[in-house]
């Protein structure tokens, strides 16, 4: 039969919605992305990011419900990211993933590709 998503085994949309919203904390208190939010309120965006988590993960696919396809180079390029942005991103996700509770294994499957998809939505230099 199917193998088991990623999406389910590590928890579920509980696990998601708990590590956007410890990485959402970090950015409202970080000096380098916060400004580059558009909205005052970061829980639409907050939303986004755990659907879009979910999605790619194996779970369900309500991101590209709302949104459609995630195009996200396309989705980035408004803000500039360049290696500062990069480093101030991957700072916040790191305090995320790391107190997930999740088992070594999949912490660094997740981590992995969070590092993997930073550097991808580069768009800067600078
Ligand atoms: C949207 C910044 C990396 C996924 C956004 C927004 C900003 C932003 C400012 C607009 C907020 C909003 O939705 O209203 C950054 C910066 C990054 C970064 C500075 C540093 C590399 C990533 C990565 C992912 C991601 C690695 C995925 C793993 C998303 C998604 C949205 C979004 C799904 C919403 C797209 C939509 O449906 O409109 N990002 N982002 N971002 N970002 Fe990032």
């Amino acid at each position: 039969g199917n193998p088991v998503s990623f999406f389910e085994q590590v928890g579920g949309e509980e696990t998601f919605h708990r590590v956007v919203a410890r990485f959402y904390q970090e950015v409202k208190a970080d000096e380098i992305l916060l400004p580059l939010y558009p909205e005052e309120d970061l829980g639409p965006a907050e939303e986004r990011l755990r659907l879009f988590l979910m999605q790619y993960w194996g779970g369900p696919h309500t991101y590209s419900d709302n949104r459609g396809h995630p195009r996200l180079r396309m989705r980035h390029v408004p803000f500039k990211i360049g290696p500062i942005e990069r480093d101030a991103w991957l700072r916040c996700m790191r305090i995320a993933v790391d107190e997930a509770g999740l088992d070594e294994a999949h912490r660094k499957q997740l981590w992995d590709y969070m590092e993997m998809a930073a550097n991808s939505l580069m768009n800067s230099l600078s």
